[in-house]
C-alpha cells in the first residue's frame, strides 16, 4: 500500500511542511484568504461572545486535509485573545491526560484537538461534562465504596478538527454549538495564497507562474505552499531565481503532477474505474482492495478533489467516472 505520508499531494503534513506553513500561516480572519461564509460566521459569533464576556461556544470544522483547520483555531484563540493548547485525538491516550489538560486550562482558553473522531471511549466521555456543563466527574475508589466527585473547569472553548462530520459519534458531534465545514479553494483564491507566501518567502513570482501553481494543487493551500517551495528550488537552481508559467510547469512536471494536480494515484484510481468496471458505478471497498489503497485515504484524501472537478460522480450504487475523466485520459467514450 502506498504509505500516505509520503505521497507528494497528500494534504497531511509532511516533513519541513509544519515549519514553513509556521511562518506562511495567516494569524488574523482578515489575512486568511477564502471559506468567506465560515469567517462571516465566525467573527458574528466570536464578536457576540466577546460582547457577552463569554467563552466561544464549542466549535466543529471538518473537511479534507490541509485546508487550514489549525490555522483557522489559531486565529480564533488570536483574535478572542486567549491561549490555545493544540492537541490531537490519538495522542490522548488515558482519560486522565485529558483531565489533567483540561484542568490546567484558563478561562475562555482554547482546546483544539486535531483528528477529533481518533479519540478512544474512555477519553470521549469525558468531553461530554467538560463540553457541556464544564465540570468533570472523577470516581474515587473502587467497588460498593466508590464515589463520584464533580470538579468544575474553566469556561474553555473547544475546537474539534476531523476530514468528516460524520466520523464522530452523535453524542459528541451534538456538544458543538457551530459545525462549520471547510471547501476546496478555488484557483483564485490558491493564487492570491501562492502570491502571500511567496512574498514571505521573499521569492519573486509573476502571475502566470501563481496562476500554474495554482491550478494544479487541487483546491489544497497546504499543497499550493509546498509545490511553491519545491518550485522556488528549481527557479533558484536552473533559472534566475523568478518563477514564471515555465519554471512553475517545468517543475511541477518533473514532481510527477500533471495539468489539473492529478498524481499516479488518482490516475491509477480513474484508469481502474475505467477499464476494469467499465466505468461503474464501483463501490469505495472494492475500488479500494483493486488499487490497494485504503477506503477511507480515498474518500478523504482523493475523492473531494475528483468530485469537485467533476472526474467522478456518487451514485447510490457506486462511483461512475464521468466523461470528463475518459477524455483527460484520452480513453473513448462509449454512450449507452
Ligand atoms: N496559508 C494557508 N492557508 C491560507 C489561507 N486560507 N489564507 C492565507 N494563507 C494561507
Amino acid at each position: 500500500m502506498f504509505d500516505e505520508d509520503e505521497r507528494f499531494v497528500t494534504g497531511g503534513f509532511i516533513g519541513e511542511d509544519e515549519e514553513i506553513e509556521y511562518g506562511l500561516r495567516p494569524r488574523t480572519l482578515d489575512d486568511y484568504i477564502g471559506q468567506e461564509k465560515v469567517k462571516n460566521n465566525l467573527k458574528i459569533y466570536m464578536q457576540a461572545a466577546l460582547d457577552r464576556r463569554e467563552a466561544l461556544d464549542h466549535v466543529l470544522l471538518y473537511g479534507p486535509p490541509g485546508l487550514g483547520k489549525t490555522t483557522l483555531a489559531g486565529i480564533i484563540a488570536n483574535e478572542l485573545g486567549v491561549n490555545i493548547r493544540i492537541t490531537s485525538g490519538p495522542a490522548i491516550e488515558k482519560a486522565g491526560d485529558l483531565a489533567a489538560i483540561l484542568t490546567n486550562l484558563s478561562e475562555h482558553d482554547i482546546l483544539f484537538i486535531d483528528e477529533i473522531h481518533r479519540m478512544s471511549r474512555t477519553v470521549e466521555e469525558i468531553l461530554y461534562p467538560a463540553m457541556e456543563d464544564y465540570a468533570l466527574d472523577i470516581i474515587i475508589g473502587k467497588g460498593p465504596s466508590a464515589k463520584s466527585i464533580r470538579i468544575d473547569l474553566p469556561k474553555f472553548t473547544l475546537i474539534g478538527a476531523t476530514t468528516r462530520a460524520g466520523l464522530l459519534t452523535a453524542p459528541l458531534r451534538d456538544r458543538f454549538g457551530v459545525i462549520s465545514r471547510l471547501e476546496l479553494y478555488g484557483i483564485e483564491e490558491l493564487k492570491e495564497i501562492v502570491k502571500r507566501s511567496a512574498g514571505i518567502l521573499d521569492v519573486e513570482i509573476d502571475d502566470e507562474g501563481a496562476a500554474e501553481i495554482a491550478s494544479r494543487s487541487r483546491g489544497t493551500p497546504r499543497i499550493a505552499n509546498r509545490f511553491l517551495k519545491r518550485v522556488r528550488d528549481f527557479a533558484q537552481v536552473k533559472y534566475d531565481s523568478k518563477i514564471t508559467y515555465k519554471v512553475a510547469s517545468e517543475a511541477l512536471k518533473s514532481m510527477e503532477v500533471d495539468e489539473l494536480g492529478l498524481d499516479v494515484i488518482d490516475s491509477r484510481m480513474i484508469r481502474t474505474m475505467i477499464e476494469n468496471f467499465g466505468g461503474g458505478p464501483v463501490g469505495l471497498d472494492t475500488l479500494a482492495a483493486t488499487i490497494d489503497e485504503d477506503a477511507n485515504t480515498i474518500q478523504d484524501v482523493y475523492e473531494p478533489y475528483l468530485l469537485q472537478i467533476g472526474f467522478i460522480s456518487r451514485t447510490p450504487r457506486g462511483r461512475i467516472a464521468t466523461k470528463l475523466a475518459y477524455d483527460h485520459f484520452e480513453i473513448p467514450y462509449l454512450e449507452n
